[in-house]
């Protein structure tokens, strides 16, 4: 949550950091604010969306070649102008933005008081800063120390940046458990929450690690870690491509999102496999091959769509490679005190690769001794380099804060971890194995197919935009994608949805049903057809409207359904790729035609970096 921008070098600041700004606008955007250096530090930060802070700038003077911005996702303190970062010192010569939460700043702050501090926000990041400029005034020491002993007193997640005015052309950045990115260009250098706001300028970057602390000049960059150590900085070549993170044409980047589904689904598989050989090859998990195959059982661990993409992975894992799998939320695992082993596979599944609570079910698992093997799509996030091994996704950037081209990435991926690991193990034959890899292959082509439902759903849409509730519901694999399709449209359009076992609907939610009760069923072709039938049968009987995804040429389920939209046929263990499709689009729609804004849904961050 929040994404923070700093940038100093020989280019006017302003509209670097406010583009910059934009492109992280999806971490949150509860208000906005930059701080600028020009001889004086200004200030400008606003409630609201950057847009609302240009609104308010407008006119006023921008000029500097160094400056920082920040966009806010509320944690300590409403989302009003006095909380908006940057926050500065008691003297107002220290600025700070802040991505994180510091746990301790309420102590801290009834210290600083007695000191004779005044606060002017209800923020904790406030507190960091006047923590620094005590610490210097007490001392006497420099700003750059400061920081350190300040870090040192701290507990909680921070990526930090601070300007002061008494060190015009120095930026100082710090990391701990939150994201930050340095570009490095000529002259001049660029921080970070992500990549996004660096990549039209620079594809040279350092992702600082934890506990590191760099302080930028126009022309020098040093990296110590906040022992005073000095460090090598690693610099490393971004693929990311500028177009992957503009619309292209799309009025909103999640449609864009929807509609690159059948390239990156491929680019999930790319050099992984060679379908006509039964070969499939995942680097991370060769390396720990005999771990994988004497594993008692594998442990998933994730939260939102992902935690969806791990339900998943247990109907393939188990179906395959006949290993047991128990699927976890992060947040509850972390604190269940779970039992777990040196034995343990743990697979932890994030688009962002940086929420708090799978990174912290990581380093649990990992202090007892458990193997993790990360699935995440943003390269040189956090999950990544605390498991031991792993595989991207590599769909590309996700922009739209409702995850799409990531969940079926990530279904991609599992789906190679199940067949690997059932090929490793013998569980599964070559000529079975052949015909699995061969329909995967295929899968790209068959969302290309799906998608073009796209007109016949925005009617289905139209009929249904204004309902308060709806059910979906699925079983064996399509169960997830019930969960996924009400999670969508509930985040994004703000209707309640629930996503339900089919069967388990007599239990309970039956009540619910009336011929207001719009219910989305996926009854596509598989072993237990007949029984969702007979789950429709149970909701037509007392009046409700079915939606029914459908396997393309059924002749059953289309007669009982109110509306039904074809999917093309495939193998069964592979029908959440395409089932999902007709679900995000659907939501999509009823969300725009609700006037709701689907890349950016009220209260919502892209990637969650606190508990
Ligand atoms: O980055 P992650 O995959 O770890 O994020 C997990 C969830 O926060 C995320 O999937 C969230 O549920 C999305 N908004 C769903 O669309």
């Amino acid at each position: 949550m929040c994404g923070i921008v700093g940038y100093i070098g020989f280019r006017e600041a302003f509209p670097v950091i406010i583009k910059g700004l934009q492109r992280l606008e999806y971490r949150g955007y509860d208000s906005a604010g930059v701080a600028l250096m020009n001889g004086a530090m200004t200030i400008y930060k606003k409630a609201g969306k950057v847009s609302d802070l240009l609104n308010y700038i407008d006119g006023k003077p921008t000029n500097g070649t160094a400056g920082m911005g920040h966009t806010r996702w509320a944690t300590h303190g409403a989302p009003n102008d006095k909380n908006a970062h940057p926050h500065t010192s008691n003297n107002g010569r220290l600025s700070i933005i802040h991505n994180g939460i510091i746990e301790n700043y309420g102590p801290l702050k009834e210290e600083l008081i007695k000191r004779g501090h005044e606060f002017h926000s209800d923020t904790d990041t406030e507190v960091l800063i006047h923590l620094i400029e005590d610490i210097q005034q007490k001392t006497g020491v420099s700003l750059e120390e400061a920081v350190r002993m300040a870090l040192h007193e701290v507990i909680g997640a921070y990526a930090i940046v601070i300007l002061s005015q008494d060190n015009p052309d120095e930026l100082i950045a710090a990391r701990k458990g939150s994201p930050m990115v340095i570009g490095v260009g000529e002259g001049e250098f660029f921080i970070a929450s992500d990549a996004t706001p660096i990549v039209e300028y620079t594809k040279n970057v350092i992702f600082l690690n934890d506990n590191e602390l760099a302080i930028v000049h126009r022309d020098k960059l040093v990296v110590k870690t906040i022992e005073n150590i000095e460090q090598t900085p690693y610099i490393q070549e971004l693929e990311m491509k500028l177009e992957m993170i503009e619309k292209g044409g799309y009025e909103h980047f999640m449609l864009k999102e929807i509609y690159e589904q059948p390239r990156s689904i491929y680019d999930s598989m790319r050099g992984r496999i060679i379908a006509k050989d039964g070969f499939i090859s995942l680097s991370g998990l060769n390396e720990y091959e005999e771990k994988f195959k004497n594993a008692e059982r594998i442990l998933i661990v994730a939260c939102g769509t992902s935690w969806h993409a791990g339900l998943v992975a247990e109907y393939l894992i188990e179906d395959f490679a006949r290993i047991p799998v128990e699927v976890e939320y992060a947040s509850e695992f972390r604190y269940r005190n779970p039992i777990i082993t040196e034995k343990d596979i743990v697979i932890a599944i994030s688009q962002s690769g940086e929420t708090a609570d799978t990174l912290a079910a990581i380093e649990l698992a990992k202090s007892k001794g458990a193997t993790i093997f990360g699935i995440c799509n943003v390269v040189g996030s956090s999950i990544p380099r605390v498991s031991h091994a792993g595989a991207y996704t590599h769909a590309g950037p996700e922009i739209g804060v409702a995850s799409t081209k990531a969940f079926t990435a990530q279904v991609t991926i599992l789906s190679l971890v199940a067949l690997s690991l059932a090929q490793k193990k013998g569980t599964v034959s070559k000529t079975r194995l052949v015909e699995l890899l061969t329909e995967l292959e295929a899968i790209p082509g068959k969302v290309e197919l799906a998608l073009q439902s796209n007109e016949q759903i925005q009617v289905i849409a139209d009929r249904f935009k204004d309902s308060r509730n709806a059910l979906y519901l699925g079983r064996g694999y399509n169960f997830p994608v019930a969960l996924e399709g009400a999670l969508k449209l509930k985040e994004i359009s703000y209707i309640h949805a629930e996503g339900y076992p089919a069967a388990e609907m007599k239990h309970g939610p039956i009540a619910l049903i009336d011929e207001q009760m719009p219910v989305v069923v996926i009854a596509t072709k598989g072993a237990i057809l007949e029984k969702i039938i007979s789950n429709i049968q149970e909701v037509k009987a007392r009046q409700g409207v079915i939606i029914a995804i459908v396997t393309k040429g059924d002749t059953e389920v289309c007669k009982m359904a109110d509306y039904v939209i074809e999917i093309p046929d495939t193998e069964e263990a592979l029908v959440p790729l395409l089932a999902t499709i007709p679900l995000q689009l659907l939501s999509y729609h009823i969300a725009i035609m609700r006037g709701c804004n689907v890349d950016q849904p009220r209260n919502l961050a892209k990637s969650v970096t606190v508990e």
